[in-house]
């Protein structure tokens, strides 16, 4: 590897906003951007385009071991295809939401996503932002900066329905954020900070003044 690539590695619970803040942070350092979640996602589509149960774990982790996933590594640029179909809309829908828990709580899924993750992050020799649940701890703890982005309950409802407007209820949004949080939370500790983790709460911060936080943090860290 060049020393002077850069890997940046952020962390947080739905709706903490690290989605829109890795894709801005690796724009404006002209580095390539991975998001972990649309991978899980594409493998939740993939087992129900299967007709799998997500009940079914062998037949989940068959699914998820055999799925072809491609998918953008260029913040401008947003699709995924999954087992050569683009699935860039439908991993967003309620159904796969639903269903991605049943992925990301194998052991043996989360496994062979650390490891194409790991492989997709050293494919840029520029490097790489990004995010997802275990990326600070799991998937890539060497990188150069970790962040644990948290926003209050409240804050990543309010975003999150942003998101959603019009397109869900309200109960289908506490499901999504605060439920799967809980799901989520049993195999990876994503609200606490690791050693070396730095903590970034932004609920009263607006996306400017995260995305000029976490690159002035990246320039004092570059290798
Ligand atoms: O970040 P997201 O909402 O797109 O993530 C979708 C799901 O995948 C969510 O249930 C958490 C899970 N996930 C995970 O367990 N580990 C990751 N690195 C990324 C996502």
């Amino acid at each position: 590897m060049p020393d002077d690539r850069l890997v940046i590695a952020i962390d947080g619970p739905s709706g903490s906003g690290k989605s829109t803040t890795a894709r801005a942070v690796a724009r404006r350092l002209g580095l390539s951007y991975l998001d972990t979640g649309a991978m899980y996602r594409a493998v939740a589509v993939a087992f129900l385009d299967a007709g799998v149960s997500p009940d079914d774990t062998a037949a989940v982790i068959e699914a998820t071991t055999s799925a072809d996933i491609e998918l953008s590594l260029d913040p401008d640029e947003r699709w995924v295809r999954v087992n050569g179909r683009d699935v860039t809309a439908e991993i967003r829908e309620p159904r796969t939401a639903q269903n991605v828990s049943a992925v990301s709580t194998i052991p043996e899924c989360r496994a062979d996503m650390v490891r194409r993750q790991r492989a997709l992050m050293d494919s840029d020799p520029r490097g790489c932002v990004a995010e997802g649940r275990d990326i600070t701890t799991v998937v890539y703890p060497d990188a150069d900066l970790r962040i644990l982005l948290t926003a209050s309950p409240e804050a990543r409802l309010r975003r999150r329905a942003g998101d959603m407007a019009g397109k869900i209820t309200e109960d289908q949004l506490r499901d999504q954020v605060l439920r799967r949080d809980r799901d989520d939370s049993t195999l990876v500790d994503f609200q606490t900070a690791a050693d070396g983790v730095q903590l970034l709460d932004t609920s009263d911060m607006t996306l400017a003044e995260v995305v000029d936080a976490i690159t002035d943090l990246a320039e004092e860290s570059r290798p």
